[in-house]
């Protein structure tokens, strides 16, 4: 059996628990193909799994959801790509887990092909941000033109690619960030920002949507800007999540939560966005596989600008 390098853990901890190791390379079975990978988004759902399994809850585990690379090999029935191809996508969320690696099986249809016009780098930063940005904007809440939208941690990985969606979708944005990430913000198209340090993101005119990226008393008080009949939007864990649903209830708007889930329309969608100029990733480091404690540690200040890629040389 071949084997491949993979940053694996056999316990839950800090970024010392994770080692480079030896694996067996895994073999595409059917609907499957083996990805050589060359890029690797990281997300703050790496850095929690790290500490506590999560949605995963298996040991040993390799972290990493979002991929970019070269077909190497396709399993039984595989017709939407063939060996080469250049490929990104998620990893279905969230046992398919295990992108932190030389190659990683996926299912065909959670890969789209790459955009041409971008490395792997833009494209391995983009999935799993990217599709939680359109489920939400996109699919769950079907945003519109002229409609306002409050767009929490604006600067994050999903933020700043919501910003750009909302806007491509005719919205009128508002974003929270501190405000050092004002003049990015801006230059990916925020129409109005607000530094939630030193100011009160309740005063603002009343919006039709909110995308919730923070959780706890930040959800809570967004329910006060929406307007009747509005929504918010949840990525966050929430601890009371029945709580929300019910002052939302009470104040006449609808909150609910959303996890991503892989999706090949999505993945297209992005990509068509990327192709014409759309859409883009801002990646404010890039880590070779080997120095994947560079980028955990990174992740785990909670202040990343965009995204955080590893790359398999
Ligand atoms: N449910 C799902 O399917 C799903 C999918 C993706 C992500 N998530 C979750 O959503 C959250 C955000 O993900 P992400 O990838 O965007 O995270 P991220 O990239 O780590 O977000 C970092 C950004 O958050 C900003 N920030 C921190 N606290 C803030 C606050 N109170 N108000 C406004 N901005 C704040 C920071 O900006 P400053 O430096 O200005 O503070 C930083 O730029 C995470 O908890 C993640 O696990 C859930």
């Amino acid at each position: 059996m071949t084997t491949m390098k993979a940053i694996s853990q056999h316990t839950y901890g800090g970024t010392e628990v994770l080692q480079e190791i030896e694996i067996d390379r895994p073999s595409p079975g059917p609907s499957e193909v083996l990805v050589r990978v060359r890029a690797a988004g990281m997300n703050p759902t790496d850095w929690k799994h790290k500490r506590a399994g999560g949605l995963v809850g298996k040991l040993p585990l390799v972290l990493g959801w979002d991929v970019s690379g070269v077909v190497e090999a396709v399993g039984l029935g595989v017709t939407i790509h063939r060996v080469g191809d250049e490929v990104f996508g998620m990893l279905p969320y969230p046992h398919g887990v295990g992108a932190f690696a030389e190659y990683v099986v996926a299912p065909a249809r959670a890969l789209a092909r790459k955009p041409a016009g971008i490395d792997h780098v833009q494209a391995g930063a983009l999935p799993l941000a990217a599709l939680t940005a359109w489920q939400a904007l996109v699919d769950a809440a079907d945003i519109q033109p002229g409609q306002r939208v409050l767009i929490h941690a604006a600067a994050g990985g999903v933020g700043h690619l919501a910003v750009q969606i909302a806007k491509e979708r005719g919205a009128y944005v508002i974003g929270t960030a501190s405000a050092p990430k004002h003049a990015l913000l801006r230059e990916l198209g925020a129409d109005e920002l607000i530094d939630y340090r030193t100011e009160d993101f309740t005063a603002i005119d009343p919006v039709d949507l909110v995308l919730d990226t923070v959780g706890g008393d930040t959800a809570m008080r967004s329910l006060e800007t929406l307007k009747p009949g509005g929504q918010l939007i949840t990525i966050a864990v929430m601890a009371t999540p029945e709580a929300l649903a019910e002052q939302a209830a009470a104040r006449g708007v609808r909150a609910y939560q959303l996890l991503v889930e892989a999706d090949q329309a999505g993945m297209r969608a992005i990509a068509d966005l990327v192709t014409a100029g759309r859409l883009r990733a801002v990646v404010e480091a890039v880590f070779p596989l080997a120095e994947f404690a560079k980028g955990h540690d990174l992740g785990d200040t909670g202040r990343v600008t965009g995204k955080v890629v590893l790359t398999v040389p």
